[in-house]
């Protein structure tokens, strides 16, 4: 069992990006996280797009997804609205939108997403600490429910449980390693009280799963990993960093060679569902290759 200090630990590795997770719109994460050719949510649509696909033949004609560490709404503007980071890095990095203030940000952002297509039905719920990230989400019709909670620190209230009920997926990316499985104990019993949804997580390699993934099976459920796959995080924000992360991972007995050694986090997909669902869907069918 991974305890906090170890996640913490592995986070003062990582380039610190408070900074712009809580900020009145999206510019800053998106013109930071540009310079590091961020794009693990990119990376991880054609496995969730999968999943929504699966879960809509199978639970419900409009999935429920609850993103985890949500932000801005990424996942659900990639989901959504089908488009790419790329996409994203320019809209939020416009020259118009450089020198005006948040309101005219979120009020050109109401008309750009209420314009595009949904070809996507579902609905996602966002959960993050970051309240101004959430309330910019909620605010340009990204999120269809925000919930500005720290599960590491504090439940969820019985308002907040009942808006998870109906949920039909977990994901998330980026996220994993700030929370840890005391963040699934706490959301485990909201979204479980009708059919329990499948849990789909991107994590960096040097942050081990086996702490959620007992937490998990606890609780009924079966976590299996994406085998031989990684996934592209971003660039190394320094040589330091990489360093730093080379380190941890030969600690842990994770070969960096040909992988991290080049420069880049790399993440890993876990799946983790009720155990009677496991034969339902094998998770190689989910490898984007
Ligand atoms: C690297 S960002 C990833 C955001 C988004 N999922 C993406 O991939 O673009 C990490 C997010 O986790 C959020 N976060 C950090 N600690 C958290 C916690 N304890 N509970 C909920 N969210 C947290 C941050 O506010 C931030 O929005």
């Amino acid at each position: 069992m991974t305890d906090d200090a170890d996640f913490e630990e592995i986070n003062e590795t990582k380039a610190k990006m408070d900074h712009i997770y809580n900020q009145s719109d999206p510019r800053a994460y998106f013109s930071e996280l540009k310079k590091l050719g961020y794009a693990i949510p990119e990376v991880a649509k054609p496995v969730f797009q999968k999943l929504i696909s699966h879960l809509h033949q199978h639970r419900s004609d409009t999935v429920r997804v609850l993103d985890l560490g949500c932000s801005y709404g990424v996942n659900a503007a990639l989901l959504k609205h089908d488009l790419s980071m790329r996409d994203l890095y320019e809209h939020w990095g416009q020259e118009k939108l450089e020198e005006v203030a948040c309101e005219e940000v979120v009020a050109y952002d109401q008309n750009f997403f209420s314009d595009l297509d949904q070809p996507q039905d579902i609905e996602v719920i966002g959960l993050d600490q970051a309240k101004n990230a959430i309330a910019f989400a909620e605010e340009v019709g990204l999120l269809d429910e925000g919930l500005v909670v720290n599960l590491e620190t504090e439940s969820l209230s019985a308002q907040e449980k009942d808006k998870l009920a109906p949920v039909n997926l977990v994901m998330s990316t980026g996220c994993v390693g700030y929370v840890t499985e005391k963040s699934f104990d706490r959301l485990l019993p909201a979204v479980s009280q009708g059919q329990p949804p499948w849990i789909a997580n991107f994590v960096l390699r040097m942050f081990p799963f086996d702490a959620i993934e007992e937490t998990l099976n606890e609780r009924g459920y079966v976590t299996e990993k994406l085998e031989g796959q990684t996934f592209f995080q971003r660039r190394f924000a320094s040589a330091k960093e990489q360093e730093h992360a080379l380190e941890q991972l030969r600690d842990q007995d994770i070969d960096p060679t040909s992988k991290e050694a080049d420069g880049h986090l790399l993440a890993e997909f876990y799946l983790s569902r009720p155990r009677n669902d496991v034969a339902e869907m094998p998770i190689k069918h989910l490898s984007p290759a």
